[in-house]
């Protein structure tokens, strides 16, 4: 395509490690481990290509429920990738968190919030991290937070606008998210950015995260770029 319309924001749905490591008659944290270098080569990609920002659904709240050691196998692989995201951060790189990560161990958890603290106004491109993070959790949070700034007086109940709600949610420093790119052959969300995806384009594809490519980046650019999207208008 000559002059694709970029997404400012693409969401990535890094799915498929599992079956990706079963294929090869490995262990599914061998997936992960593949996966989570794709996941570095990506950000260049999107950087690359003039996108602004990009969010990765690493781990959600619904994936505690699988085995001990997969759990922690994905947690030390953090610990791994801790070096490499701050790395990122060193290069005018914004990293955010979303999710609630107090449920990590401490010196991941410290880790995290120190890179997101010291990025916190790079301007040359946004990371997000889905990390123990799930739609429903963050509307919930916010929504405890609504009726806190209520309780102690700051906002009435009249004051909750979408808007408002906007500003306590994980992304409420992040372009509209336009785009989401969901691997491995399943089309849902599982509780990823579901506010923020109202209105986004879906871009669905076989391809396992593992062996996503930047000719897949691109393949789904183009795709985004020919729809038309009305925002309910005509
Ligand atoms: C996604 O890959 C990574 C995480 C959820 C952490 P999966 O582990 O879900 O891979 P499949 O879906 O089982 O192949
Ligand atoms: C979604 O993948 C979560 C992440 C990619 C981190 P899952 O593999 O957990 O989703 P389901 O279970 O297939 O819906
Ligand atoms: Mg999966």
């Amino acid at each position: 395509m000559e002059n694709p319309i970029i997404p400012k924001h693409i969401g990535f749905i890094m799915d498929g490690n599992g079956r990706w490591a079963k294929k090869r008659g490995m262990p599914r944290n061998f997936g992960h481990s593949q996966g989570a270098s794709v996941f570095k080569k990506t950000i260049n990609w999107c950087r690359e290509l003039g996108v602004e920002c990009a969010t990765f659904y690493a781990f959600s709240t619904e994936n505690w429920k699988r085995p001990e050691d997969e759990v922690r196998g994905i947690m030390n692989l953090l610990r791994q990738y801790i070096k490499d995201i701050r790395e990122f951060a060193d290069e005018d790189i914004c990293i955010i968190i979303l999710g609630d990560i107090s449920a990590f161990d401490e010196d991941i958890r410290v880790e995290l919030e120190d890179i997101m603290q010291t990025s916190k106004d790079n301007k040359g491109f946004i990371v997000g991290i889905a990390l123990n993070y799930g739609g429903r959790a963050e509307l919930t949070r916010a929504a405890k937070m609504l009726c806190e700034e209520c309780l102690r007086g700051k906002i009435s109940p009249n004051d909750v606008t979408e808007e408002l709600v906007e500003k306590y949610l994980y992304t409420n420093k992040m372009p509209p998210l336009d785009l989401v790119i969901r691997p491995s052959g399943e089309q849902r969300l599982s509780n990823f950015l579901i506010w923020q995806a109202a209105y986004s384009e879906f871009v669905f594809m076989d391809t396992l995260w593992p062996d996503f490519t930047k000719k897949d980046l691109e393949r789904a650019i183009a795709e985004f770029s020919g729809r038309n999207r009305r925002f309910g208008g005509v």
